[in-house]
């Protein structure tokens, strides 16, 4: 009798434990991620503060305004990072009284950039798709993969991914797998290559790196132009397409790249900025690079690195564009006529 009272009094105490007003919390970012896109997602248990705004500010500048609906418990929306060190501040209103200020630091790192290093003592990639951290969001999400490989949505919103990550396919060209929302089943297949073995069970979605026998699963013209040529491209080589590539969309180029193809070419060879190859001019200055028509464009596009080399693979040393026989000087003629 005493022990059956004792269960009910410690019953009563742990049940009174989370009657208790539970506290305001920062969910999300987690604080010392790293990202790789441009978008983080913050979630934050407004338990029953009544909060009704929230006050988002990044970095030192850029500030965001969000009104929060009534008898709301959570409240979710996304920002939007730049490369580097983001400092993210959030503040709580209850009309005009702040109720709740949280900062957390994280990164965006670069795939392409050397000059986004991080200090992998202080940030650390961590994962949020695992059963656990996943639970605090189901009761208002669904966490279900809902998806059929190739096989496209009516309706892109019927993706169980789209509510919470729509930011990641809003750019002007997007990527078809991504276009329609076939995330799981098309990349982030939970599979890991060489390059990120470690992080092996660490999330449901996470996706193979290098990613290269991925996008050959598609782009099979590809995948035998890759195989048959004699030379490679040294990250195309390594298999790591998303760092010229990005696999969801582009604002600035219909083959989804990075950026401009000159700029994209400088950021791992930053020696062909200022000085130039192929020859010296006449005048000692460099062959240009750029700003002058490319000749062999039938579109009257301006001459870049592309106009020349062939960004993947060739079966010219060099990774030269349009062999013509043998010896330099006709190759030049595929634009100098005389
Ligand atoms: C109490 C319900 C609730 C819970 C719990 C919840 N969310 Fe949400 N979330 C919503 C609603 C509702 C929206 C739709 C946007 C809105 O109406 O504010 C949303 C939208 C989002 C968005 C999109 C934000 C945008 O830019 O519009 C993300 C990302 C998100 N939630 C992530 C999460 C994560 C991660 C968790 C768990 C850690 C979580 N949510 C838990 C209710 C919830
Ligand atoms: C409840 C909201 C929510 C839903 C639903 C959701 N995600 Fe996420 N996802 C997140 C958040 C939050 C992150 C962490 C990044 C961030 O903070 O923006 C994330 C991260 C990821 C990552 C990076 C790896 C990781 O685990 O951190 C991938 C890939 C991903 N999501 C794919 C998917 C796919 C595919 C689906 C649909 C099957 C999906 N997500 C559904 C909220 C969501
Ligand atoms: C699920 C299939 C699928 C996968 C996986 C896939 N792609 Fe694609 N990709 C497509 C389709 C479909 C198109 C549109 C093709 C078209 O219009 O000819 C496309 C178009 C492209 C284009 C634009 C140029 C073109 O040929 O239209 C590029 C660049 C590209 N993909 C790169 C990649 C890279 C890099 C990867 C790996 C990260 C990848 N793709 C993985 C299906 C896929
Ligand atoms: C060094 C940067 C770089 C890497 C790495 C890279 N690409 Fe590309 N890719 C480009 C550029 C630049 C173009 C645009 C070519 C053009 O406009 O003529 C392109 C175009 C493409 C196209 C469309 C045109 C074509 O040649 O078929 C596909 C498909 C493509 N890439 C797939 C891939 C795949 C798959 C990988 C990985 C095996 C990869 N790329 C790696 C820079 C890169
Ligand atoms: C992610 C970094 C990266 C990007 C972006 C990149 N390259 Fe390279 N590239 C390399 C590396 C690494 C090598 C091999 C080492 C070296 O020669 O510097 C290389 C080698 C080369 C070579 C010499 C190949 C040979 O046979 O010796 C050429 C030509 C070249 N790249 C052209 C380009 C062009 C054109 C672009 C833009 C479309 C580009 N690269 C973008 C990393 C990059
Ligand atoms: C007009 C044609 C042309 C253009 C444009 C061009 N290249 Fe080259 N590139 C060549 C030729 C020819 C070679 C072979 C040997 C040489 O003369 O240096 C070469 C060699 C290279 C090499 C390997 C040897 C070295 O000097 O490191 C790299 C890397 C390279 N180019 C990168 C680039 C990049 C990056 C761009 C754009 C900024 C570019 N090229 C634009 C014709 C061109
Ligand atoms: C993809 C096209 C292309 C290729 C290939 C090319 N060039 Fe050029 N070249 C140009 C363009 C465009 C200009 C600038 C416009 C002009 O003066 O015709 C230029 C300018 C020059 C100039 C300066 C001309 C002047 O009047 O100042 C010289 C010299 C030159 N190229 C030599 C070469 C040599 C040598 C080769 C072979 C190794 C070569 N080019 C390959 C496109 C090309």
């Amino acid at each position: 009798m005493v022990k059956k009272l004792f269960l009910i009094f410690c019953m009563a105490a742990f049940t009174s434990l989370f009657a208790f007003p539970r506290e305001v919390e920062l969910v999300k970012p987690y604080g010392q991620d790293i990202y790789l896109t441009k978008f983080a997602a913050v979630v934050i248990n407004l338990s029953d503060s009544g909060a009704t705004k929230v006050f988002a500010k990044v970095g030192e500048k850029k500030r965001i305004e969000r009104t929060i609906p009534a008898g709301r418990s959570y409240f979710c929306f996304t920002v939007e990072l730049r490369e580097g060190v983001n400092k993210i501040t959030i503040e709580l209103y209850r009309g005009d009284e702040k109720i709740f200020k949280a900062v957390r630091t994280v990164y965006r790192g670069s795939l392409i950039d050397k000059k986004f290093k991080y200090s992998t003592k202080f940030f650390k990639k961590q994962f949020f798709h695992t059963p656990e951290k996943e639970r605090v969001c189901a009761s208002c999400h669904n966490m279900k993969m809902n998806e059929k490989k190739g096989v496209a949505f009516e309706n892109i919103t019927e993706s169980n991914c789209f509510g919470c990550h729509y930011p990641v396919a809003t750019d002007k060209f997007l990527h078809a797998p991504a276009a329609n929302w076939l995330c799981a089943t098309s990349c982030h297949t939970g599979k890991v290559g060489r390059f990120n073995k470690k992080d092996e069970e660490e999330s449901k979605y996470l996706y193979p790196d290098p990613i290269a026998s991925n996008c050959f699963s598609c782009h099979k013209k590809f995948k035998e132009r890759f195989y048959r040529e004699k030379y490679r491209h040294e990250p195309v080589d390594n298999g790591r397409c998303n760092r010229c590539h990005d696999p969801h969309g582009s604002n600035i180029s219909n083959m989804f790249l990075r950026k401009k193809v000159w700029s994209l070419c400088i950021t791992c060879h930053a020696d062909k900025k200022r000085r130039g190859h192929v020859v010296r001019t006449f005048s000692g200055k460099p062959h240009p690079t750029k700003g002058v028509k490319d000749p062999t464009s039938k579109k009257g596009e301006e001459l870049s690195c592309i106009s020349c080399h062939n960004p993947h693979v060739s079966n010219n040393g060099y990774m030269l564009k349009g062999y013509v026989g043998s010896g330099t000087m006709l190759w030049c003629k595929r634009c100098h006529k005389k």
